[in-house]
């Protein structure tokens, strides 16, 4: 571990990994050895997962993967009967928390892994579908994953651009360097323990709204502001009410962050109506930005075409999040398989700032 300065734990390295690389100056994502670019236009959710999977240590066929993964979501959704009031959660996330502390740990990693990444999928859609006072749909094992969430969220067989899209989202996000969530997840597995409950505290840390809580109050801001024209006058008046711009900044990036321009591009296949709002919404926030903090570079974040992209594939904003943990899932277990070889303890110090007493 390195040093943490008195203002914080940024850019403290706490572990060696082959997932995944953030470059923030130069606005660079490299995952399991590849530009996220080039993974998420070509090549599906299933494939990146593998191969996310055996850069943490992990090997395993792309298309064995994909068999095993369907089978998976089969047997996650033979568990709804025993899991208890878990999907009647008012919110998606912790619906999911609870949803996926059911699984039983197995104690082998790999298998383990394919478990909550199908999980995952099945207990997303079917809390969206309970809340909508819908009845949750099974899955299809002969479906690619991001086609059978899709068809398992909105009842009707999605369209091949729909599918596309999502596969596109869901590679993109699939990991991010060490970010919160997959922070917790390596600090539970240096402990000795299970993937299943490295995953739990995963959701847990990305439930909250500064790390995966921003696509819907984007969605909100769009709806707000309706048309291009008012983009500027609506975020002068949120900036003078004290309020920040969602999907706007980033802790690590400088420049736009990369995967906004992969999302941008994947939701034009869609054919979106809010996509002209959306890119004038952003040019308005960056310009305004540019001015009023000349010094700290502001740009979209991936959470911004996010709203956009799972607005225009049919899912409503109350299941960004969720969504977000089923790519994110495959990032925390190679990370949990990963942290595992290395068999060490996590353990930070903190710097006393109490007094002393006596008593
Ligand atoms: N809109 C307006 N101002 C913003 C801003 C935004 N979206 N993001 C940062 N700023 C301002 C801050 O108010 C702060 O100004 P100050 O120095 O006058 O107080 C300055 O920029 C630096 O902000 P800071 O809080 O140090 O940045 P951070 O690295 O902690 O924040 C985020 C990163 C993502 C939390 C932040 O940019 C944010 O809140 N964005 C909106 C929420 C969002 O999109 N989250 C998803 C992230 S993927």
């Amino acid at each position: 571990m390195g040093e943490a300065s008195s203002s914080g734990l940024d850019g403290v390295v706490v572990a060696d990994t082959n997932i995944s690389d953030v470059d923030g100056e130069r606005g660079h994502l490299v995952i399991a050895g590849s530009p996220v670019e080039q993974l998420a236009t070509q090549h599906g959710f299933e494939t990146v997962a593998a191969r996310v999977l055996a850069a943490g240590g992990h090997t395993i066929d792309p298309g064995a993967f994909r068999s095993l993964l369907g089978r998976a979501r089969e047997v996650a959704w033979e568990l709804i009967p025993r899991l208890g009031d878990a999907l009647d959660a008012a919110d998606g996330m912790e619906a999911l928390r609870a949803s996926l502390a059911h699984l039983r740990a197995s104690g082998e990693d790999g298998a383990d892994a394919v478990a909550a990444i199908g999980s995952a999928a099945v207990y997303a859609a079917a809390w969206s579908r309970k809340r909508a006072g819908q009845v949750p749909i099974a899955p299809s094992a002969q479906l690619d994953h991001a086609a059978d969430y899709l068809r398992m969220s909105r009842g009707t067989t999605p369209s091949p651009e729909a599918v596309r899209a999502l596969d596109a989202y869901l590679v993109t996000v699939i990991d991010h360097g060490m970010n919160a969530s997959t922070f917790t997840a390596r600090v539970i597995t240096s402990t000795g323990s299970d993937l299943i409950s490295a995953i739990v505290g995963a959701v847990g840390a990305l439930k909250g709204p500064l790390h995966g809580g921003a696509p819907g109050p984007v969605l909100d801001m769009l709806d707000a502001i309706g048309k291009p024209a008012q983009a500027e006058s609506w975020i002068l008046d949120e900036l003078a009410a004290g309020h920040r711009i969602m999907g706007m900044g980033h802790r690590i990036y400088r420049v736009r962050d990369p995967r906004a321009a992969v999302l941008e591009t994947a939701v034009k296949a869609l054919a979106s109506d809010r996509l002209e709002l959306a890119r004038a919404v952003e040019q308005a926030a960056a310009k305004i930005l540019r001015e009023r903090k000349p010094d700290r570079p502001l740009a979209a974040n991936v959470e911004f075409y996010t709203a956009v992209l799972l607005d225009g594939v049919g899912l409503p904003r109350e299941q960004f999040s969720p969504t977000f943990a089923v790519g994110r899932v495959a990032g925390w277990s190679a990370h949990v398989i990963e942290q595992r070889r290395t068999g060490r303890l996590i353990r930070p110090g903190s710097r006393y700032v109490g007094g002393l007493t006596a008593i």
